[in-house]
């Protein structure tokens, strides 16, 4: 039986590390880019963190919102973990419609960020995880714990899938793009290698750009991510302690009937 088990546990990894190339369903390859965040003890990089909001905030910012985002989780532990001098200077820069002023006033660290204004662009606060793939057969799940969501895979391979070609339907312009599904996509290539200068000295390929902002996406769909994975550690050796403990009290309560039968 145990055996059977093990062989079947062996087949369904195998299937679901194969399966994993053709993720991502109608859209084209996506590329299976490495993130610190992945595996059972994967940590956010804070550095890469921090770069992907310069990122965001330099370039994506003028289209696209991030409206489920509070700007005081900036400095909270686990993420981009700005100092609360620095979050506070960084709201700052953001104006916020007012309801009840009925006119803008500067942002405060309750505020979220602000929703996007450009036509069809969608708000990015959770899309890391609305664009997950790597489930593996019949969605188990097993990729995912092993090779991270897919999410932010898609969006970096996204991000540097343009080709140079555009076309024209409608009045709006579309963009040639080997990954987004359909192959043509309404926004417009943004990187071309140095888009933006990194605070901390690292080289802005395209890739690395793609690559900081698709982290930063993750964490802002995902910000407890580090806090679940202990607390799942955490319950894995509890549940191996108390597995041991039961099968020991197990063996002690039934040790007389089966000494009996013994004799
Ligand atoms: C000029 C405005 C503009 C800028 C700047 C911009 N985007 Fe977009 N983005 C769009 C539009 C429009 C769409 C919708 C594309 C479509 O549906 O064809 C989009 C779609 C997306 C999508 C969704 C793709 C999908 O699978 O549905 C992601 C992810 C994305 N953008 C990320 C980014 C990131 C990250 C940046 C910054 C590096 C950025 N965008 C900068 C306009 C923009």
């Amino acid at each position: 039986m145990f055996k059977k088990l093990t062989i079947a546990a062996a087949a369904a990894l195998t299937l679901s590390f194969g399966a994993g190339s053709a993720m991502a369903a109608e859209g084209g390859h996506v590329t299976d880019y490495q993130f610190p965040f992945e595996g059972p003890f994967g940590k956010y990089d804070q550095a890469q963190l921090q770069r992907g909001l310069q990122v965001y905030t330099e370039i994506c910012s003028v289209c696209h919102g991030l409206e489920l985002v509070p700007f005081r989780t900036l400095a909270d532990p686990g993420g981009p973990s700005l100092s609360d001098a620095a979050m506070r200077e960084y709201t700052a820069q953001f104006e916020i419609y007012d309801p009840e002023l009925e006119d803008y006033r500067p942002a405060k660290p309750v505020d979220h960020f602000p929703a996007g204004t450009y036509p069809g662009a969608p708000d990015l606060s959770v899309i890391a995880k609305a664009r997950a793939g790597f489930h593996g057969p019949s969605g188990l799940g097993l990729n995912q714990f092993f090779r991270g969501i897919g999410g932010p895979e898609y969006i970096a391979s996204y991000l540097t899938g343009f080709s140079e070609e555009t076309k024209e339907e409608a009045g709006t312009i579309y963009y040639a793009n080997d990954v987004f599904p359909g192959g043509w996509s309404a926004m417009p290539p943004q990187f071309y290698g140095d888009d933006v200068v990194y605070a901390d000295g690292t080289e802005a390929t395209p890739v690395q750009q793609a690559k900081d902002v698709s982290a930063f996406l993750m964490w802002t769909a995902e910000p407890k991510m580090m806090a679940r994975k202990q607390a799942g550690f955490v319950s894995v050796i509890f549940l191996t302690v108390l597995t041991v403990l039961l099968y020991l009290t197990n063996k002690r309560l039934w040790a007389p009937y089966k000494k009996k039968k013994e004799i």
